[in-house]
């Protein structure tokens, strides 16, 4: 089978890998895996109960950290590396699976402490694994990904705060993945929504094209400003932290609430209790890669029935298992714009 690896000191490769290789623990080397028939014990850790034909992966911010060897996100060397998988059943050890179902399957660890999409088969738990909804074609459960998912998880925390008539939205990295998705569930929801990109002049169109009212530049936020400003927001998506995070809190009207899921700009977050005690502002985590079952499905099912699949296509580009190893430095950078999916054995 097919897999990129990575490896501590050793840039990413498309290899050949065995399935016991997939099925072991991640971080106890290559002995009995890679290119031989050794192995096919279980493995603990690294091990699970479903196995997987993976048809497509997608391309993430993490993944792309992961291609480069970030130790804080691939966690165990060898590792595969992808955060997301969809494909079919092969086996199955869960009552809630048979061989054939077509399953989705992000974060819990793939990519990160277990091996993850980017191969042509996947060892993985049931606990996390979700059945494609209908009306979703696999292609397009990879084009909502992790970064789709995560959209979702956010619009989901807002509506429990804020409802349409209240006032705009602002989307933060809003041209990258999480940005995009977030952008046209919201504006297909009703919201109005004003996108914060530093690609104005490149991606206003197609952020436009997506349900956005507004577009503002990134530079508007990025600065660090007062900790309460003149109110803009009724609620936000942010995906990029650091300063932004800071300036969408200063700007967001009383009893707003931000989602907060990335840190594209940075991991800091320079502000003070200035917006919660003065405006009750709320200040929301997100959290994919842990999310218990029952949120998954429920995410899940909101996006089968509330992402318009049309701009879902609209924002998605394709790419082979070979390429996707060139596409990590960019997205790291920035460049890549919506969603890339990573065609496996689809
Ligand atoms: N909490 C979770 O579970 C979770 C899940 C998924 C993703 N995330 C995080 O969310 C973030 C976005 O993920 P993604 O997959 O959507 O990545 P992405 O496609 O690369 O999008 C990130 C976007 O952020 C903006 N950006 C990049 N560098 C920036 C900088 N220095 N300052 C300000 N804005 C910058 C860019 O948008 P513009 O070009 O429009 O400015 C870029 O397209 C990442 O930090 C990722 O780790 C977290």
């Amino acid at each position: 089978m097919r897999a990129v690896v990575v490896e501590r000191d050793r840039p990413a490769s498309v290899e050949e890998v065995d399935e016991a290789f997939l099925r072991g623990p991640a971080d106890v080397g290559a002995e009995g895996g890679r290119g031989d028939d050794g192995g096919g014990d279980d493995g603990g850790e690294g091990g699970g109960e479903v196995v997987v034909d993976v048809a497509w992966s997608s391309l993430n911010y993490k993944d792309g950290m992961a291609l480069a060897g970030d130790r804080g996100v691939a966690r165990v060397s060898p590792l595969v590396p992808g955060i997301d998988l969809v494909g079919t059943v092969a086996t199955s050890a869960s009552s809630r699976f048979a061989p054939g179902d077509l399953v989705v399957l992000n974060g819990a660890g793939l990519g990160e402490t277990r091996h993850g999409g980017f191969a042509e088969r996947a060892v993985v738990d049931a606990g996390s694994l979700v059945a494609v909804p209908a009306g979703i074609s696999p292609r397009q459960a990879a084009a909502v990904g992790t970064a789709g998912f995560t959209a979702m998880l956010s619009v989901l925390r807002l509506e429990r705060d804020v409802r349409p008539d209240d006032g705009e939205i602002v989307v933060t990295g809003a041209a990258g993945g999480v940005g995009s998705v977030a952008i046209a569930l919201l504006s297909g929801l009703g919201y109005s929504v004003t996108a914060s990109s530093g690609r104005v002049d490149e991606q206003g169109d197609y952020l436009l094209s997506l349900g956005a009212t507004t577009v503002v530049d990134r530079a508007e936020l990025a600065e660090a400003g007062k900790p309460v400003q003149r109110p803009r927001w009724a609620g936000g998506v942010d995906s990029v932290g650091s300063t932004t995070l800071a300036s969408v809190l200063a700007q967001t009207s009383w009893g707003g609430t931000v989602a907060a899921c990335g840190l594209a700009q940075g991991a800091d977050l320079p502000t003070t209790v200035i917006p919660f005690i003065l405006r009750a502002v709320t200040l929301a985590g997100v959290n994919s890669v842990d999310a218990p079952l029952a949120l998954r499905r429920e995410a899940w099912g909101r996006l089968a029935t509330d992402l318009d699949l049309g701009l879902l296509d609209s924002m998605t580009v394709e790419v082979d298992l070979d390429d996707v190893i060139a596409e990590g430095p960019r997205i790291v950078a920035g460049q890549v714009r919506g969603r890339t999916v990573v065609r496996v054995g689809g």
